[in-house]
């Protein structure tokens, strides 16, 4: 089989699922406080269209499935969603981002159905800042359904994604740190991204990843030190010396990682999008929905795919164009 490969010469492994645009959060950084017009629920594809794209997908090289919202544990049934994908062979990594707020009640069952890697996003570790930058009083439940996790290592590592605002981030670096020595979880922070819904993004709210490795390395009283990851990967990870606990950088902004990028999209109304900032994407419902065989799939997912956006524009000043969507609606 022929690889999934863009013009530029990177081969694609690895694709996104968002199978809602729904949250039960409004952070700040994503999502208007009210407002939002969803999707309507005849567009939103099926598990059974899911899963015939990811098979089909799969087949064509993608190795890593990751799915995403809005908030994925909103929609019904997701553990039956993660047990059918969790069946298809050749598909080496199965993973979910999610906000926590319903990991209580659905680790086991996520567990059972074979997930084996999680991303929690966490911002704050006081329960008022959590509430301000999510416009929800949930941090416990967060923290709960983090607890619960504990309880089925199947689903490792545990990695905690908190995005660096300048003015509202600094204060809690350390003790970010300081939990990622004391629990068994990746901290990843994430440079703040303009595909927020209310466009409060400015360049100069951005907290480099570089200015918190200073922070953590300033205050803790053993120093990081980098560890390899994969090319492809997001993030730059570092373990502190003593080998206890591990914190990661996802640095977009600063050092956008583009070039290196392996990842494709799809929404939860089936459009592909080759790139988190597209302003162009490719339907697939319409022929998935008017009967295309594989085949036929397979040479508008190639096609679109060859046309991979070369990078980002956030650091070109006025011919940076916002993405078609936010945030919310791609699934990060
Ligand atoms: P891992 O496989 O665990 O490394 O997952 P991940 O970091 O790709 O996924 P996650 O959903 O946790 O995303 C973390 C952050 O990375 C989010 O803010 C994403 O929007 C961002 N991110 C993921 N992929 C890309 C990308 O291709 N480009 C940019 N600029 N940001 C990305
Ligand atoms: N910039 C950077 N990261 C963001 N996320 C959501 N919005 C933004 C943004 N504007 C993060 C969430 C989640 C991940 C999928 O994307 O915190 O962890
Ligand atoms: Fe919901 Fe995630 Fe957006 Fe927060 S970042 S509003 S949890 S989709």
């Amino acid at each position: 089989m022929q690889p999934l490969i863009d013009s530029f010469g990177r081969q694609i492994e690895n694709l996104r699922i968002s199978i809602t645009d729904r949250c039960n959060f409004r952070c700040r950084y994503c999502m208007p406080e009210e407002m939002m017009q969803w999707v309507p629920r005849d567009e939103i594809l099926t598990y059974e269209e899911v899963e015939r794209l990811a098979r089909l997908f799969v087949r064509l090289g993608i190795r890593d499935i990751r799915i995403t919202g809005g908030e994925p544990t909103v929609r019904k049934d997701l553990p039956y969603l993660i047990s059918r994908l969790h069946m298809i062979d050749d598909l080496e990594s199965l993973s979910i981002t999610t906000n926590g707020f319903r990991l209580k009640a659905l680790a086991k069952p996520l567990a059972e159905a074979g997930l084996t890697r999680i991303n929690v996003s966490l911002d704050s570790l006081v329960p008022e800042h959590f509430a301000y930058i999510t416009r929800r009083n949930a941090l416990n439940a967060v923290m709960e359904g983090l607890e619960e996790l504990e309880e089925y290592p199947a689903i490792s590592p545990i990695k905690l994604n908190c995005v660096g605002i300048r003015g509202f981030t600094e204060r809690e670096v350390v003790a970010f740190a300081e939990l990622a020595r004391r629990k068994p979880y990746v901290v990843r922070f994430i440079e703040f991204m303009p595909l927020d819904a209310d466009g409060i993004w400015r360049e100069e709210n951005v907290l480099t990843g570089r200015e918190i490795l200073d922070m953590i390395n300033e205050a803790m009283p053993v120093p990081l030190v980098p560890i390899p990851t994969d090319p492809a990967s997001t993030s730059r990870v570092y373990r502190f010396a003593d080998g206890n606990g591990e914190v990661g950088f996802i640095n977009p902004v600063s050092e956008p990682f583009c070039a290196t990028c392996n990842r494709i999209r799809l929404t939860a109304e089936g459009m592909l999008r080759t790139c988190l900032f597209s302003v162009r994407e490719t339907d697939l419902r319409l022929p998935l929905r008017d009967g295309a065989t594989d085949e036929e799939l397979e040479h508008i997912i190639r096609a679109a795919i060859w046309q991979k956006e070369l990078k980002h524009r956030i650091n070109e000043g006025e011919f940076f164009q916002r993405a078609n969507r936010t945030m919310s609606q791609i699934g990060g």
